[in-house]
Order: structure tokens, then C-alpha cells, then sequence
């Protein structure tokens, strides 16, 4: 496929100012006189604000870099990743054809888009709102058919779930990313037949479609304000401060980590050599109150870790957000699932439970009422 610059093309591209603040960031991190090397971040950057890169789009990053134009271009239409024509305002649909998906029906998928989007790859639709295009495998072969849309994945495909999928965005909502067929991740069509001991308690959603979930820019055009600058060697005033390691400031320390035992009451005389790295938490007898927190409204805990967590004696946020490194240990020691809590993030969760506030995790479960028995 040729891939050359559009033939209808803006007057001009400028980052938002948050955009514009995170790429010279993104520059310092090379050393003088290799600024180049900045180009794949800040094109990409200006392809996920604006959905596609323009020619200004390219020759403005170009300039931050002191590149030639003609160096950003090759780049650009070097990487099909890089989309060289607009795009649809609300997705650009990426669909799998390569042989697992093709064997499970990505012509299928294809056939949809044709109908619902347009004829042709890379053809706005007639509302301006969506694009497809076919490509190549994207990774996920166990749960084809599948298509990329936005920046996650949409998996086990059917012409009936994508045409649902692109129906719903175009109403302005995002469909849970992920396997559509209800499976969890990429276990066997027909269940587990190992390991299934992870069943119990396990997180509502895959790792994955959790922290898509939780990010929320699936199919949202990036101004900047999403996430925090990782530039730590640039200071407060926007200067670079140094990229010298040295002169980096030292590390944060690393939190002690969670003893790794077997099931503590199988090894009573290990634990208690063990004293140093774990340390019973504060427990209670019973709830305070008798009225107990709903600790399933802590990501990862289902109803038998939460029995689990009752039986240990914990019944409140509070109590749960006062766990230090050495509480943590304690209680990892006594899980089936090692390392849920510090995975799961549970400290922070419980802390703003705690404090009366509400976490997009536990917002979900209750919608979804996966808090409930
Ligand atoms: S073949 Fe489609 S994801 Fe690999």
C-alpha cells in the first residue's frame, strides 16, 4: 500500500498546551544533538490528539526537532501505525485479518464495517464519526476474531458484538474493552482445567480491561491533561534540571516485600521465624457496630475473600488502609492468591473508602452489582 500525505490537509497543527509541555519533555530526555530520537513520541502524541497526522502536524514536530521535513515524513509513512489520512471523529477500527482471526471470522468483521462505516479501508463514514481498516496481527490470537479500536483491545468478536460495539460509540459510549463472549481472559472456551484455585476472589475484570477501564481513553483524543509528566529530570519551572544520573534525585526506597510463604497455618514454625518481615495488623472480634464494610467494593475481593478477610478479622476500610508493609505480609501470608493486595492496589482503595469517598472500581461494582452475594 502506498502511503503518502493526504490530499486535503489543514492549514496548520499546534499541541495543546499540555501536549506542547509533555513533548519538550519528552525531548530532554536525549542528549544534545540527538533531539531526533524524540520523533516516534511526538508524532504519535500529535496522531492521538488530532486522530491522524497531518502534513503540518509532521513538519511542526519536524521543527521541534530540527529535523528536515523529508526525515519526519519518511518516519511517518515509514510505521502504519501512523495514520496519513483523517480518520472517524469518534473511532478508527482496526480489524485483525491475519490467520487465527481470518479463521474465526475477520472477513465477517470486514463485511460490517463495509456495511455500517464505508465500502473502502480508510474512507470516512458518511457521518464523519468512524474509519476501519484491516492490519496484521495485533497479539491477541487466542481470543480471535478481535479488533483494535482506539488504543484497546475488543475481543472473541462477532458480527453481532462489533456491530453493537460501533452502534454504541456512535451514541457517545464506550463498550467495555476485551473479551466479548464473556470470557474472563484467554482461558478455554470451556473453562478451566487448571490453576482454577486463582477462581476464587479473583478481580472482576482481567488486568488488562481493568486499568482500560480505569484510564477511560479508549476511543478519547489525548489534550494532554490525561496523565501526569514523567519527566522528573525537568523541574518545577519547566527547566531541565539535569540528565545526568547523578544528579537525579536518589530513588524512592523500595517497600519491603511481602514475605513469600505457603499457607501460613501449614507452616507454623516458619512464620514465626519470620517475625521480622510480617507482623500481625490490628483485627477485631466482630464488626464495629455489627455492621461491617462491604470490602467488595475493593477491587479483587469477592465474597469468599471476603468471608476470608472477615474470619482474619478485618471488617472496615479503615482497617485495611492502616496496613503497613509488614501488615500486608502478614495478611498476603494467609491468602490463597499471593500479592492481591499490593496488585489490587487495596491500601489506597480502602483509604478513600474509608474517608467516605467513592473509587471508580466501586462505582462500577455497585453498578454492576458485583458487590452483592
Ligand atoms: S491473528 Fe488476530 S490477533 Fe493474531
Amino acid at each position: 500500500m502506498l502511503r503518502r500525505l493526504h490530499p486535503e490537509q489543514p492549514d496548520s497543527f499546534a499541541f495543546t498546551p499540555a501536549n506542547l509541555a509533555w513533548a519538550e519533555g519528552q525531548i530532554t530526555k536525549y542528549p544534545d544533538g540527538r533531539q531526533a530520537s524524540a520523533i516516534i513520541p511526538l508524532l504519535w502524541r500529535a496522531q492521538e490528539q488530532e486522530g491522524w497526522l497531518s502534513r503540518p502536524a509532521i513538519e511542526a514536530v519536524a521543527d521541534m526537532l530540527g529535523m528536515a521535513y523529508i526525515r519526519a515524513l519518511e518516519v511517518a509513512s515509514f510505521y502504519f501505525m501512523f495514520q496519513l489520512q483523517p480518520v472517524g471523529s469518534v473511532a478508527h477500527i482496526q480489524i485483525c485479518g491475519t490467520t487465527s482471526c481470518m479463521i474465526c471470522g475477520a472477513e465477517d468483521l470486514v463485511a460490517v464495517c463495509k456495511e455500517k462505516i464505508a465500502e473502502k479501508p480508510h474512507v470516512v463514514s458518511a457521518d464523519g464519526k468512524f474509519s476501519w481498516e484491516e492490519v496484521e496481527c495485533l497479539g491477541s490470537c487466542t481470543n480471535a476474531p478481535m479488533a483494535q479500536i482506539g488504543k484497546d483491545y475488543y475481543e472473541d468478536l462477532t458480527t453481532e458484538s462489533l456491530a453493537r460495539i460501533i452502534d454504541e460509540m456512535a451514541a457517545g459510549k464506550v463498550p467495555t474493552p476485551g473479551p466479548q463472549n464473556g470470557r474472563y481472559a484467554c482461558e478455554p472456551l470451556s473453562g478451566l482445567t487448571s490453576l482454577t484455585e486463582h477462581e476464587d476472589g479473583k478481580p472482576a475484570q482481567n488486568a488488562s480491561v481493568a486499568l482500560a477501564t480505569d484510564i477511560g481513553d479508549t476511543i478519547k483524543r489525548i489534550d494532554g491533561s490525561e496523565v501526569p509528566l514523567l519527566t522528573p529530570w525537568v523541574g518545577k519551572d519547566g527547566k531541565v534540571v539535569s540528565r545526568d544520573a547523578k544528579d537525579m534525585p536518589p530513588p524512592a526506597p523500595e517497600a519491603p516485600k511481602p514475605a513469600v510463604k505457603q499457607a501460613a497455618e501449614a507452616k507454623p514454625a516458619k512464620a514465626a521465624s519470620d517475625a521480622t518481615t510480617e507482623e500481625a495488623p490490628e483485627t477485631l472480634e466482630g464488626a464495629r457496630g455489627g455492621e461491617p464494610d462491604d470490602l467488595k467494593l475493593l477491587k479483587g475481593v469477592g465474597p469468599k475473600l471476603e468471608q476470608t478477610l472477615n474470619e482474619l478479622g478485618f471488617y472496615h476500610f479503615d482497617q485495611i488502609a492502616a496496613w503497613t508493609p509488614i501488615h500486608i505480609a502478614w495478611v498476603d501470608s494467609r491468602l490463597k492468591f499471593k500479592g492481591r493486595v499490593e496488585r489490587d492496589g487495596w491500601i489506597a482503595q480502602a483509604a478513600d473508602l474509608a474517608a467516605g469517598k467513592e473509587t471508580e472500581f466501586a462505582k462500577r461494582a455497585k453498578k454492576d452489582g458485583k458487590n452483592e452475594d
